[in-house]
């Protein structure tokens, strides 16, 4: 049985996550809105694994015999100066997800919740993966600039992106 503290910081999580399949979506429009239909399928995929994430602390949660429970979302930002601009903003969210998954891996342990400990341990390894792909993509956008040419070609790229969810679900 999951105690209050946790259930409750949980929660939060919850919402954090579909928060950033919120943001990641409306990163997504903004791409169609300028024409990089690669980057905006790249997006939709980084949505559609947030919202996994949510509904695996979700299911959890009621595994537990806790009860997940649906928050207010906030309104993400519309509009990024560039893409560049836009790539930097999801590494620096997935830097803050870090810091909030290892504040709740920090309370299991203080709460001496096995559980939960073992069931976080993906998610730090999640975000181990998350903050790397995106640092790269980071990189690669740096070094392209304004060349029209490299955008192209990275949006191509970045458009092979498909949302599989993990086999062990
Ligand atoms: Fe669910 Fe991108 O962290």
């Amino acid at each position: 049985m999951l105690n209050p503290k946790m259930e409750e910081a949980l929660n939060n999580q919850v919402t954090a996550e579909l928060y950033s399949a919120y943001f990641y979506l409306a990163m997504s429009s903004y791409c169609e809105s300028i024409s990089l239909s690669g980057c905006a399928k790249w997006m939709r995929a980084q949505a559609q694994e947030e919202l996994y994430h949510g509904i695996k602390i979700y299911d959890y949660i009621n595994e537990r015999g806790g009860r997940a429970v649906m928050a207010a979302i906030d309104k993400p930002p519309a509009e990024w100066e560039s893409i560049q601009d836009m790539f930097a903003a999801v590494l620096a969210h997935e830097q803050k997800v870090t810091g909030l998954i290892n504040d709740l891996m920090n309370m299991a342990q203080d709460e001496r919740d096995h559980a939960s400990t073992s069931f976080l341990q993906w998610f730090i390894d999640e975000q181990v993966e998350e903050e790397a792909s995106v640092g790269e993509v980071v990189d690669k956008l740096k070094l392209i600039g304004k060349d029209g040419n490299g955008l192209f070609v990275m949006d191509r790229e970045l458009g092979r992106r498909i949302f599989t969810p993990p086999a062990a679900g």
